[in-house]
């Protein structure tokens, strides 16, 4: 990708996975500071390193520029949590590029994990994010579809779950 200079990976070693702590730390968005530290602390990176979930990242000259953990949820179901770009690296094209990785690697987990159907056919990818905030715009543009609301993670803060099928024939 000789055009932003990228780098691909699976973060798997001991340093890719403190890279992402600081990047997922260093990104909060919306969500409450404190809950989303001990999110990644106490689930999100255990679970990566315990290859319970899936971590995708993109550098640009050694520095982490976009996430994205994929996480194995029943056969042919994958949820995507925090798919982020770092603030100074948006719209620049990354995020699409990133959601096109995530569309492979989504395939390659479920078959890795045993979870395809017969003919590997029924790939649905699932996240949930902050009703009406810029990402759920970003969502919906590339193809996710609204299936639920609901306030999820805060009393009266709703969020939307999002659904879009994958078809990488
Ligand atoms: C939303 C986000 C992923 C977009 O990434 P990005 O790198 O800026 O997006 P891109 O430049 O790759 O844009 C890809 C396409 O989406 C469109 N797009 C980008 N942001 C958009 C938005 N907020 N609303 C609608 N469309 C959007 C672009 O116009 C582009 O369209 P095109 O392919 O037709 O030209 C990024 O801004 C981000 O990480 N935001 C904060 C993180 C966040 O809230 N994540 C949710 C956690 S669940």
């Amino acid at each position: 990708m000789p055009k932003y200079g990228l780098e691909f990976d699976l973060v798997e070693s001991n340093r890719q996975i403190a890279q992402l702590g600081d990047f997922l730390r260093s990104n909060v968005g919306l969500y409450d500071h404190t809950r989303h530290f001990e999110w990644v602390e106490t689930t999100c990176l255990p679970a990566i390193t315990t290859d319970k979930r899936r971590a995708l990242a993109w550098w640009e000259h050694g520095q982490m520029v976009g996430d994205a953990v994929l996480k194995p949820l029943d056969v042919g179901l994958v949820e995507l949590k925090n798919f982020r770009v770092a603030n100074h690296a948006e719209q620049r094209g990354l995020g699409g590029l990133m959601m096109k990785h995530a569309f492979l690697e989504t395939q390659d987990l479920l078959a890795e994990k045993g979870l395809l159907d017969e003919r590997g056919e029924n790939i649905t990818l699932q996240l949930d994010t902050t009703e009406g905030g810029v990402a759920q715009a970003f969502f919906e543009h590339v193809g996710f579809d609204v299936v639920e609301t609901s306030d999820l993670y805060t009393p009266g803060k709703a969020e939307v779950i999002m659904q879009r099928q994958i078809s990488l024939h």
